[in-house]
């Protein structure tokens, strides 16, 4: 049996949850399904971030304490993570106890390794972007990118020696296969460690918010060591030598702007802490605004989850999240795609297939499954063909974590179904009393639809299990992938009747035009 451990970021709460942070969660969910799936011993883990500045300023602006905003938001991204039926196993926070033991192991083994001094930041800064820019980024004493005013600070400040790992991140990022993904990815920050790397400031004095410096409380730790370490912290703390541990991780997935902490400051702090290194950092793009421009709290221009999942059901969402955006690129949020996709792909297409072939089942054989899953017919052997060949592209899409690939297979085969189901005119045979072939086109209906229920489980998991508990199967945990064999659905089982899966939405009764904009 292989081990998945899967991570999210963990995300900000200076403010509510929104699409971007669902897509990566549910994602990450996918991918252990799958692997659960599978048989492997899946470890996926999700939670919150919640030192720093950014956090403590949203507090101020509220009249809160920090820690009652982290609570407050907290359970709204824990909120939504249940509404989306997500399977993480473990929610952390980055204020839990044991966190704050991994993070001070953590700066214990980088200092004894010899890599952390004090020394002082000098830069420019901009109050209003809380963040430091280089000479090259500064004109007339303004950030080129936000153009807020910038001026020259200099702080007390521990620095890591991130400099002396130059040469073994480029290493690192050589090797095969590549553990940075996907490969455009991997050759930009190979570039930017090819350029040269500073040593990286990781306290600061100007903000009290964060894990107190061990031996020295005027500072605290910048935030980014101790929202990495949360991937030991959740792998359950530093592994010690020879012990059983979930450390290292399997696959990190992030979105493209954390691209930098992982794939460069995490591994260094790791070779630094003597640890091993994630085996896969896979970054994936953004849901924008029409516009184009990434969607984000601080834009204003976020698509709210709860919203959607109040007007669409979550199956349907969460296909839509794969079918609809490569993993890899950036794709622009459309309200009508979601509904044109429930109503064309789910509704009329998977919804339609398991409802015929559920009726038809009942008319003519009572519910019953028939005989005749090993047909001679050439249409039949297709099929099993297109069933057996939808499986494993299916896997191997899930395995280049090809998202889109695998929900349009899905699609596919389902769309394959219905065509057999046409093809092969059940009624008529009915109606001509051709009753040997009949059962052989009913059973192909039904184990077609079994499997497809199977490979359905990682994108639509509660749909997968309608579906089979219709078929009469059991259905206690995640249905292995090794069901995907022709003819394990036995004859004599009686099946019930079709669950009503995705119903047909109407543009006009949810306020969308035709081009679906809100009316
Ligand atoms: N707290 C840090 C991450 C620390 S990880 C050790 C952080 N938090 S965040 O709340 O700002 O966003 C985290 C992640 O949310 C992004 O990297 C990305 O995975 C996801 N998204 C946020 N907005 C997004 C989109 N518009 N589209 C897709 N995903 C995006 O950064």
């Amino acid at each position: 049996m292989d081990r998945f451990y899967v991570t999210t970021p963990i995300y900000y709460v200076n403010g509510a949850p929104h699409l971007g942070h669902a897509y990566t969660t549910v994602l990450a969910d996918a991918l252990a399904r799958h692997h659960r799936q599978r048989g492997n011993d899946v470890r996926f883990v999700t939670g919150t971030d919640e030192h720093g500045l950014k956090v403590q300023r949203a507090a101020e602006t509220l009249g809160l304490a920090p820690k009652a905003l982290a609570d407050q938001n907290a359970a709204r991204f824990a909120g939504l993570f249940q509404r989306l039926g997500l399977s993480h196993d473990r929610f952390i926070r980055t204020t839990d106890a044991d966190h704050l033991r991994t993070v001070e192991a953590m700066l214990g083994r980088l200092i004894a390794a010899g890599d952390v001094y004090l020394g002082a930041y000098e830069g420019w800064y901009a109050a209003a972007d809380e963040a430091f820019y280089d000479e090259d980024e500064v004109v007339d004493g303004r950030a080129k990118e936000s153009g807020a005013t910038v001026e020259w600070v200099r702080e007390e400040s521990y620095f890591f020696r991130l400099s002396r790992y130059q040469a073994p991140l480029l290493a690192w990022y050589a090797q095969d296969p590549a553990p940075i993904l996907p490969e455009a990815r991997r050759n930009e920050v190979q570039r930017f460690v090819a350029g040269g790397l500073k040593d990286l400031s990781i306290s600061r004095t100007t903000f009290s918010w964060g894990v107190p410096w061990p031996g020295d409380p005027r500072h605290v730790l910048y935030v980014w060591v101790d929202a990495l370490t949360n991937y030991l912290t959740a792998a359950g703390g530093i592994p010690e030598a020879g012990a059983e541990s979930w450390w290292p991780a399997d696959l990190h997935l992030i979105g493209k702007d954390i691209l930098r902490f992982h794939a460069v400051y995490w591994p260094a702090f790791l070779m630094s802490a003597g640890l091993a290194l994630p085996r896969r950092i896979l970054t994936h793009g953004w849901w924008t605004a029409p516009s184009g421009e990434k969607q984000s709290k601080s834009k204003g221009n976020v698509v709210d989850v709860d919203r959607l999942l109040d007007r669409y059901p979550l199956d349907a969402f969460r296909f839509f999240l794969f079918r609809d955006k490569p993993v890899a690129g950036d794709g622009s949020f459309s309200e009508e795609r979601l509904l044109g996709r429930n109503n064309a792909e789910l509704a009329d297409n998977l919804g339609n297939l398991v409802n015929r072939c559920l009726r038809m089942l009942e008319r003519y054989r009572q519910g019953r499954v028939p005989e005749g899953a090993d047909s001679p017919e050439s249409l039949d052997e297709g099929l099993r063909r297109s069933v057996a060949d939808a499986g494993q592209a299916i896997a191997a899409a899930i395995d280049a974590c090809d998202l889109m690939a695998a929900s349009t297979r899905f699609i596919g085969l389902s769309a394959d179904l219905n065509v057999y189901v046409n093809d092969s005119q059940p009624w008529v045979l009915a109606r001509t009393g051709s009753e040997e072939r009949l059962d052989q086109v009913l059973y192909h209906c039904l184990e077609g639809i079994r499997q497809l229920a199977v490979m359905a489980y990682a994108f639509m998991p509660a749909s997968s299990l309608a579906i089979l508990e219709a078929l009469g199967a059991s259905v206690e945990g995640p249905p292995p992938w090794s069901g995907l064999q022709w003819g394990l659905l036995p004859a004599g089982r009686q099946v019930s009747a079709p669950p009503l899966l995705f119903p047909k939405l109407d543009a006009e009764a949810l306020g969308l035009s035709d081009d679906g904009t809100e009316a």
